[in-house]
């Protein structure tokens, strides 16, 4: 297996790591990434057999736990009782109690509300250059996420400060501040949380916050910690990806001179797609080994960490030809961006929800959108999300 060294933070990668991704790829599924310290996988069919080997999973095989430095206790806290890191059988406790919470009729009832949302956002564009991320992209995920789950619209502001400082964690070069911030967001995000639980148990409204409280209160089935580390989970994934898969798709739109006849009502669900195959907003997740397992020649042992590397999945030339290219008619929609298995996105219908209602609305009626100045990618990687989307209109 080749080894390759790549740093996540180098700026030429940030901006582009579709090129490294193909000289890894054309030298076989896996190689061992030195900076990572760990096997990748290339591939999309090494990715998406890992993501489907019920062999390797998300939770820290039990001797590899460790206590973690006392500085990060409150963010790890809340990890703990994350469902994105947890393994059958309490992975699938959490997952079919959000999945209960979180019907297609809960997401489809959003329609209207994102639709009007997106209208008043832009009807308060200003004149002149600005930034679509903050003005839009980033309003539109957080102001959704907050209406499912049934949290004041006014929090946006606080929550997307909270959620900002705990993904941090996961991003490269990341330092004692960044553990520091995490651990006070944390704090915050848990004890306001406690407070509006406890208020929401007398007040209870048709929301998803309400009925992952009843299920608290069915007894066994969610604890207090639960309760919180889920709704922290889906208020933080319920948008960070969703504002860079909408900021990537306007850029990729813009710099393409794709027709707008891509976002009409038959084609936008494969234009939207082809956003997510072509530059999603996340790009590596991790799995452990938990059994020695032999997979494209290469033996795992227990405990052995592998990268899946979903962003050159998707750029795989023995699954979409000319994969570099940005191709809306694309026959293959298939793509490895919200993942596979059992940890497979559940906000996967809600974010292309949301995909498919705010970019034919911004489209439709911003005719002259147009990129006031090239749009760089912040340095947070496997977050691959724009730092700015400056335009006019
Ligand atoms: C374009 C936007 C999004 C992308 C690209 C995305 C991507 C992903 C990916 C790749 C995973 C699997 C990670 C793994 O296998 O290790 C995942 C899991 C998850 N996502 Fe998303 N996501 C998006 C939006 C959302 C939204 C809107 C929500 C919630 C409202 C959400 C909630 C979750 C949850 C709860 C999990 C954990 C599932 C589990 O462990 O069973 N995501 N997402």
């Amino acid at each position: 297996m080749k080894t390759c060294r790549q740093s996540p933070t180098e700026p030429a990668f940030v901006q582009d790591p579709y090129p490294f991704y193909t000289r890894m790829r054309a030298g076989g599924p896996l190689a061992y990434w030195e900076e990572y310290g760990k096997v990748a996988a290339f591939s999309h069919e090494a990715v998406q057999t890992l993501l489907k080997d019920r062999r390797f999973g998300r939770e820290v095989p039990p001797e590899l736990v460790t206590e973690g430095p006392s500085h990060l206790a409150p963010w790890l806290a809340v990890e703990a009782h994350s469902l994105l890191d947890a393994e059958p059988p309490r992975h699938t406790r959490l997952r079919a109690l959000v999945l209960r919470a979180f019907t297609s009729r809960a997401i489809s009832d959003l329609a209207p509300g994102i639709e009007a949302l997106c209208h008043e956002l832009i009807d308060a564009f200003p004149e002149g250059e600005f930034d679509l991320l903050d003005a839009y992209c980033s309003q539109v995920p957080v102001i959704t996420i907050c209406r499912l789950l049934g949290v004041p619209e006014d929090m946006a502001p606080d929550l997307l400060r909270w959620s900002h400082a705990m993904v941090a964690m996961y991003q490269a070069g990341r330092t004692r501040a960044t553990e520091d911030a995490a651990a006070q967001a944390a704090t915050e995000f848990t004890t306001f949380l406690r407070g509006y639980i406890e208020k929401r148990r007398n007040d209870p409204r048709d929301d998803l916050i309400t009925r992952l409280i009843a299920a608290e209160e069915e007894g066994t089935k969610l604890s207090t910690d639960e309760l919180i580390g889920t709704c922290i989970l889906l208020l933080n994934a319920g948008h960070e990806a969703t504002v860079h898969a909408i900021a990537n798709g306007v850029k990729t739109l813009l710099e393409t001179g794709t027709s707008p006849a891509a976002l009409a009502p038959d084609t936008i669900d494969r234009t939207i797609e082809e956003i997510m195959r072509f530059d999603p907003p996340l790009h590596m997740f991790s799995r452990y080994a938990y059994e020695d397992v032999t997979l494209f020649d290469h033996m795992f042992r227990r405990g052995d960490e592998v990268a899946l590397l979903l962003g050159a999945a998707n750029r795989d030339p023995s699954v979409w030809a000319h994969p570099d290219r940005f191709d809306p008619t694309r026959a293959t929609l298939t793509n490895t961006s919200f993942g596979g298995g059992l940890h497979f996105c559940v906000g996967a219908p809600l974010a292309r929800l949301e995909m498919r209602i705010a970019l034919p609305n911004l489209f439709a009626r911003c005719p002259a959108l147009r990129l006031a100045k090239p749009p760089s990618y912040s340095d947070s990687y496997h977050f691959h999300g724009l730092a700015k989307l400056l335009v006019c209109h």
